[in-house]
């Protein structure tokens, strides 16, 4: 390039380098050029790979997609700026007028309210049932239904999905199985791999880890699947932004050793509960009085998950002398962060339900969800005593 012809307002070229970054760049173009109109068409067509506009994907989704479709087992994914936004997508590119959903009763508040008002309200209808108990399932599943979405460990009282009976009932009615895998984890269960259509996560929580972020994430096995949903992504605007997949990139390196010690620290923290005198109900799959621990057994692995919910005993003023006290662990809306947070459902993700539907669910007032981080268990566990021997 001529000096003369220079100007700060144009671009640079990249360095040469004949070394390879260590760590993915991050690319926040939102454009790709190009020399010429045959290269732009050749890679619009899939005749050469590339990039082109961001709201079609850019370098960092594709990296990030690619590691979570490993993990998942899944053929390929696309990245959604949301757990929501992945969830939105699976509808808005599957279902067509007349089709049904059916949705498992314990879900996180939000898909519950997607299922529940939003897609009726544009026509669809919703049929819910309990997941965990197949004897009523098998007959509530309508022949019309198009799509069925269940967490396999639900939000937030920790319910097994009976996930064989449940792929059974989807290849019954010819209906898309869809299972939010966030809770459970593709360490926990691997939902591609035993019969499902499709696998979402909410990336925000325990993938990335780090609650700097909201990112969503979708994977199949079959590649029509795949090009609606990537088709819906780019065209609604419910694409991922590339400096939170290279955050959540990051995030992924140091997952299994995450998972691990934080699963380990829940296994403890649900044994320590159950014996407190001011606990009145633990939920967690991995204790034998939890109703689903034998679904649990058979299809965790062992990874019963690093969430547990408890009842504390008492009322409203209990519940919040409880919090004040535990002023270590942040009492906030998300679960999934390197440390320990705690939630109260019936005051955040399942605000929005009747109380007595919500209470039907198991979500009592005094219900806290701990989303169990990977601090020393002894820190947790002085934190808890404390905690609850004020309550
Ligand atoms: C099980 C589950 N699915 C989906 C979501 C939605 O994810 P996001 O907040 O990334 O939209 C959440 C959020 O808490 C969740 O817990």
């Amino acid at each position: 390039m001529s000096k003369k012809r220079r100007s700060v307002v144009r671009r640079s070229h990249e360095p040469e380098n004949i070394g390879t970054p260590l760590t993915t760049p991050l690319s926040p173009s939102v454009v790709f050029h190009y020399p010429d109109v045959d290269h732009l068409k050749a890679v619009y067509n899939k005749q050469a790979q590339g990039f082109t506009y961001a709201r079609y994907g850019n370098p960092n989704s594709a990296v990030l997609a690619d590691k979570i479709s490993w993990m998942e087992n899944a053929q390929g994914g696309v990245m959604t700026a949301s757990g929501m936004s992945a969830l939105s997508a699976v509808f808005l590119s599957l279902l067509e007028a007349g089709d049904g959903i059916a949705a498992a009763t314990q879900l996180y508040g939000q898909s519950l309210k997607m299922t529940s008002q939003v897609l009726v309200r544009l026509g669809f209808n919703t049929t819910f049932f309990d997941a965990s108990d197949s004897a009523t399932f098998v007959n509530a599943i309508p022949a019309n239904t198009k799509i069925i979405l269940a967490e396999i460990v639900s939000n937030p009282m920790l319910r097994v999905t009976n996930f064989p009976a449940l792929v059974k009932a989807a290849k019954d009615v010819g209906a898309l199985l869809v299972i939010d895998n966030t809770f459970t984890t593709p360490t926990g269960f691997s939902p591609l791999d035993h019969g499902a259509d499709m696998v979402m996560h909410s990336v925000t929580k325990m993938l990335s880890g780090h609650s700097d972020l909201t990112l969503g994430y979708i994977g199949a096995n079959d590649q029509e699947l795949l090009n609606k949903l990537d088709e819906t992504v780019s065209t609604l605007g419910l694409n991922a932004s590339p400096y939170n997949c290279w955050l959540a990139e990051r995030g992924l390196h140091t997952f299994d050793l995450r998972l691990k010690q934080a699963q380990s620290n829940a296994a403890r923290l649900a044994r320590l509960l159950f014996k407190h005198k001011n606990v009145t109900k633990v939920h967690y799959p991995g204790l034998s009085t939890h109703p689903d621990h034998s679904m649990a057994k058979k299809l965790l692995d062992g990874h019963f998950g690093t969430m547990v919910s408890f009842v504390l005993n008492g009322g409203h003023e209990n519940l919040n002398t409880f919090l004040r006290a535990a002023e270590n662990i942040p009492y906030g809306p998300t679960l999934g962060d390197v440390a320990t947070m705690l939630i109260v459902p019936a005051v955040s993700s399942h605000r929005e339900l009747d109380k007595s539907e919500r209470l039907k669910l198991g979500i009592e007032d005094n219900l806290i969800r701990v989303s169990v981080g990977i601090e020393s268990f002894e820190l947790i566990r002085d934190d808890f005593l404390e905690a609850l021997d004020a309550a």
